[in-house]
This record gives C-alpha cells, structure tokens and sequence, in this order.
C-alpha cells in the first residue's frame, strides 16, 4: 500500500497487518515511541474535524514525530486560488506523508496522482473515510474479537455517510457479513454500494425502520443526518431527527450489541444511552488514535518516490457537482467499472 484512498484498495492481509499492529500498540504503546522519529506529517484539513484531525496529530506525536498543516484552507495559500496539484506538489517537498480531508469527492485520490509521499483519505465528502473504516474495525475486533458473521445496523445519512460507504467496503473482505440498511428513501445507500454487496454476496435489507430491527443486530452503527451535504434546506429539515436512538428502544437488544457512531452525533443518540456498556463510539475514537499510529508507523516511513506523468485533462466527464474533477479541470479522465458500470475513478458516480 502506497496511498490510503478507499479503503478496498487494501487486501485483507494488509488489513491484518496494520490491525495487527494497532493492537500492539494499544496493549503496548510504549514500544512504539520513536516510530516516526525525525518524520513530519502535513495534516490539511479543508473542512471541520475533531476526532479525525487531533486522533491523526496525536498519533503521530505518540510516534516520535511532528504534524504541521492548516485546520482552515483560507490560512494557506488556497485562498489565493492555488491549485490543488500545486498544494500537494508543494507540501509533499515538506512532509514524509500528508492526510487530507476535503468537502470534494474524490481529492484525496487527486492529490495520491501528484504525491512524492504517501497520502491518506481522511474523508473526501459524502465519498469515503477509509482511517473511520480503521476505528470501527479495531473497535469491533477487540470487543467482539471477529468481525466475521456478525449482523450489522448501520442507521441514518446513508447517501452521504462517508463512513457507511467505507464500512461496506472493508466488510466484503470478512465472512458471513448481513447487513440492516435503515434510512428514508431519500437517503438510501448510493447503487454503486448496492452492486457493490451484491457482486461481493452480502446479503441485505433495506427498511426505513429501526426499532424493529434493533432485536436482530450484533452491531448498531448510528450516523447523523449530514446537513451540509445537502442541496436543498428543506430536504434537510424533512429528515431531520428521523432517528434517535433512546435507552427505552434498546430493551430488546442483544445484551452484547456494540452502539457504534463515527460521531459527532446531533440528536440521533440521547445522552442516557452514553451510561449503557452497550455504547462504545467514545472507545471507537480512541481505538482510531491507535489504528492511526499503526498507519502512519507504515506510511510515513516509506521513501519518497516521483509519481509518473499523468495525461492533462481539459473538462469534468464526471457530472458529480460535487466531484473535484468539477474544480481542478487539468485532472485526467480516469474511468473505472463498479458492477460493469463506467463510473468516475475519482469519486465513483456513474458517467
Ligand atoms: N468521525 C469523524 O470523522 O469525526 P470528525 O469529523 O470530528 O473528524
């Protein structure tokens, strides 16, 4: 693995490799300390972060090495209209490895063409949040220790959860996964994920319900309805509040569901559900420091390396408004096939 951009990139044994490591660190975190001595990651995060951000500088303090970077993109030189080629050609004369987040789908994957040093998808919009993927798994394996035949929940924004599209992603590398889709029908999941399940035999079933789901499921994956995603303000105010997870509709839950959430939660878990020792997203974002630091102990100590030319583009093929290719024109027409679909390499709508 050069770059982090999706998470299906990774084969299971890369994954085992780096779980492997996380657990390492986590039961022994001191034996880790000089990882990263002298490195320096670049953390550019063009949209609000908490966990994702200070879970990535943390890590790499943990590790013995040193972050610089920018939490607002007008603090840089973005604001005067650099390009995005231009930033990564510059940070990566800088840093050893650089984490981005972007509101744009597909950066993250722009950026890894113009890199001299790993890049890592720290969530690219509503597309993809691989090292997200990284927490839930460490978390799941660790409390439940497999991932494997497990009955899994996942609830809310599933159009524009980034961390849900992930999820799917990493979970066609174990056995015997059933998901429970549980969303309105405006937010239902993007097609390309539902070929997706169905080329990799997941079964699944898509409800607008929660409650009566809650008795079936080993794992209870909650996300927020994502406001600034969308388009239009009254679809928001439509949905909004859809679902809230309360300690009363968790009485006929199994007595060893994990209650997951990516966080930051708005109202779709009521504070009282926190005390429940079912709840674990608080535990979830602490694992994801440590299954960071047994990423960046791989990436950041990997050799520089001049990436090869890439074909100039002249216009977006891709009719995602939101894709990046519709801001830095010069980048190349990639295409790729999901289920047979000629779909944008960038950020995976269909073209
Ligand atoms: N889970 C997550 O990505 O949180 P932040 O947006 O706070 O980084």
């Amino acid at each position: 693995m050069r770059h982090l951009i999706d998470f299906g990139d990774l084969t299971r044994q890369e994954w085992d490799e780096i779980y492997k490591r996380a657990d390492k660190i986590i039961d022994n975190p001191q034996q880790f300390l000089d990882v990263c001595h002298g490195k320096v990651s670049a953390n550019l995060f063009y949209e609000p972060s908490t966990r994702t951000n200070f879970s990535f500088q943390t890590a790499m303090m943990r590790l013995g090495g040193s972050v610089f970077g920018f939490a607002d993109p007008n603090s840089s030189s973005v604001a005067k209209g650099e390009t995005l080629k231009d930033t990564i050609k510059m940070v990566s004369n800088y840093a050893d490895v650089i984490v981005m987040r972007t509101p744009w789908e597909g950066a993250a994957k722009a950026a890894s063409l113009y890199s001299d040093v790993p890049v890592v998808n720290a969530g690219d919009g509503g597309h993809m949040h691989p090292t997200q993927t990284m927490a839930d798994l460490t978390t799941i394996t660790r409390l439940r220790g497999s991932v494997d035949g497990l009955a899994i929940g996942l609830c809310g924004d599933l159009k524009n959860g980034r961390t849900v599209h992930s999820l799917i992603k990493a979970l066609a590398k174990f056995q015997n996964i059933r998901f429970y889709l549980i969303a309105p029908r405006d937010l239902a999941i993007p097609q390309y994920l539902r070929q997706f399940m169905q080329e990799h035999h997941m079964p699944f079933v898509e409800v607008t319900g929660l409650e009566t789901v809650i008795p079936q499921l080993d794992v209870l994956y909650m996300t927020r309805i994502q406001k600034e995603r969308f388009v239009d303000p009254l679809e928001y105010e439509r949905n909004k509040g859809i679902y809230i997870l309360t300690r009363s509709k968790l009485d006929r839950a199994r007595e060893n569901l994990l209650i997951m959430h990516p966080l930051p939660r708005v109202d779709e878990i009521t504070v009282d559900v926190d005390d429940d020792p079912r709840a674990v997203y608080f535990q979830q974002a602490r694992f994801g420091m440590f299954a960071r630091m047994a990423l960046l102990s791989d990436l950041a100590n990997q050799p520089r390396m001049t990436p090869a030319p890439v074909e100039i583009g002249t216009k977006p093929v891709c009719h995602n408004p939101r894709c990046i290719t519709q801001t830095e024109h010069y980048l190349p027409p990639l295409v790729k096939k999901n289920g047979g679909v000629d779909c944008c390499a960038f950020c995976d709508a269909p073209l």
